[in-house]
């Protein structure tokens, strides 16, 4: 078959030109996470059945669900992307998709990195091996390679290529979460002034505000853009999220619920992201002393659904939490029993199960059942491996919270005093690190100390 160059140079095994712009803006919707993705994939599907990249596209967007009712559309895709592969020929880039797709399929998450990274090496402009880096690599906890991996295919991006911005907002988000702080909020705002409807951009310089602890700024900043989203997928309730995140650290407590209700626990499907950014935020608020109701309820009820899926461990911790806090202990504890089977596989995730979700998972068993010093047992000396779970420094931001919350309740106060300094070396400019400090000084009788922590926490509201 012949093939067709895209707007990036890449030359894709197509049926015609318009079936290689149709992926194009496919591609260029899935940057934008525009609603519309799906359906311009299924109109190059109309111009062109049997264009391998399509059909591994749709694999990759399949696996983007991590969740066990979507992983069949991606195993069928993949199925369809070998079968026209094997009927014509493609390109080694192609080639190299396909057993991407496979290996991430199989659960090898190093495997389809090295895939796509081999295919950078060779294509510095493939959009879609560039981002699905990122994304594994955001889910093995590691941003220094997820920023370098951007960094090494920077050389070859220039503004006049399509989506720029999109790729700029993707290197500031690797370079937030592996801490260049500074580089990374130039970069972030500078996708957005390109393109203000890229959420991704404006999450990531949101990331830098909200780990420098610049919270009505931040707060102003997204609420602004807002008018933007109109046309973004689900991933406009976790950019809300963080929304919720910075009103929750101005002390606006009631105000945050009232966010959860309108933008962030809104028009629902269930998605694992949807429910992790509910889990968090009820949390923390609870955590506060805020009564959510009977919000944990719907959580509960669509984590009791996927607690056998182990798509990803960040999700499943998050899904348990929300189990417990329903009050779901028998379901809980089944999910624990699925989560140590799975934790013997040979796949990625099962490793980062093994390594740190069974015990996060414990914690969360032995706060339930009124025993802390269980959960500090559990957390502190996996401590430094929270971050294999993946996720933001913002999102594990939850574990963290949950471990000095329990040595508080336990009156562990040698580990509440340690977790505390770390935290307030890293962000001094936190409310609830100082907070938690007063906490800590007043269980000591550190009256003065106690009473000097709180004016900070005090200031910082205020601020
Ligand atoms: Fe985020």
């Amino acid at each position: 078959m012949t093939t067709y160059t895209d707007g990036w140079g890449n030359d894709w095994t197509a049926a015609s030109t318009d079936a290689v712009a149709g992926l194009q803006k496919t591609v260029l919707n899935y940057l934008g996470m525009s609603v519309e993705t799906g359906d311009s994939l299924k109109d190059t599907f109309g111009l062109d059945p049997a264009m391998p990249m399509a059909h591994v596209l749709k694999g990759y967007f399949g696996k983007f669900f991590a969740a066990e009712k979507m992983e069949a559309m991606a195993v069928g895709a993949l199925a369809d992307a070998e079968r026209v592969a094997a009927e014509g020929s493609v390109t080694p880039q192609e080639a190299r998709h396909i057993a991407a797709l496979a290996a991430w399929i199989r659960g090898d998450m190093e495997g389809a990195i090295a895939a796509w990274e081999a295919i950078l090496l060779d294509h510095p402009l493939d959009v879609m091996a560039t981002k699905l880096v990122q994304y594994c690599q955001f889910y093995l906890g590691d941003g220094t390679a997820m920023r370098n991996s951007l960094a090494r295919v920077m050389f070859a991006w220039n503004e006049t290529l399509p989506g720029y911005g999109f790729i700029l907002g993707s290197y500031a988000f690797a370079l937030e979460e592996s801490g260049v702080y500074d580089k990374a909020e130039v970069t972030g705002r500078r996708s957005v002034e390109i393109n203000p409807a890229d959420a991704w951009g404006a999450h990531a310089t949101a990331h830098v505000l909200e780990m420098q602890c610049r919270s009505a700024e931040g707060e102003a900043f997204l609420s602004a853009l807002e008018p933007h989203w109109g046309k973004i997928h689900n991933f406009k309730h976790h950019a809300q999220w963080h929304r919720a995140l910075f009103m929750l650290d101005l002390g606006r407590y009631q105000d945050c619920l009232a966010h959860y209700d309108a933008k962030v626990w809104t028009d629902i499907a269930g998605d694992y992201l949807d429910i992790s950014n509910g889990v968090a935020l009820l949390w923390r608020l609870q955590e506060e002393g805020v009564d959510v109701g009977n919000r944990w309820r719907v959580l509960a009820d669509m984590s009791a659904a996927r607690t056998e899926e182990h798509k990803l461990a960040f999700a499943d911790a998050h899904f348990m939490a929300a189990l417990l806090n329903a009050g779901d202990r028998e379901k809980a504890e089944t999910m624990r029993t699925s989560m140590e089977r799975y934790s013997h596989k040979q796949e990625t995730q099962s490793r980062i199960t093994r390594e740190v979700g069974l015990a996060i998972a414990d914690a969360f068993l032995a706060i339930d059942a009124g025993k802390p010093g269980d959960a500090v047992d559990k957390l502190y000396p996996v401590r430094e491996k929270v971050r294999l779970l993946g996720g933001s420094h913002a999102q594990r931001d939850f574990f963290d919270r949950l471990l000095v919350r329990a040595a508080l309740s336990a009156g562990r106060h040698t580990e509440a005093r340690h977790v505390l300094s770390e935290r307030l070396e890293n962000r001094p400019g936190s409310r609830w690190n100082w907070s938690r400090l007063a906490n800590l000084e007043a269980s000591e009788s550190n009256a003065a100390a106690a009473a000097q922590a709180q004016a900070r926490a005090d200031a910082l509201m205020a601020a």
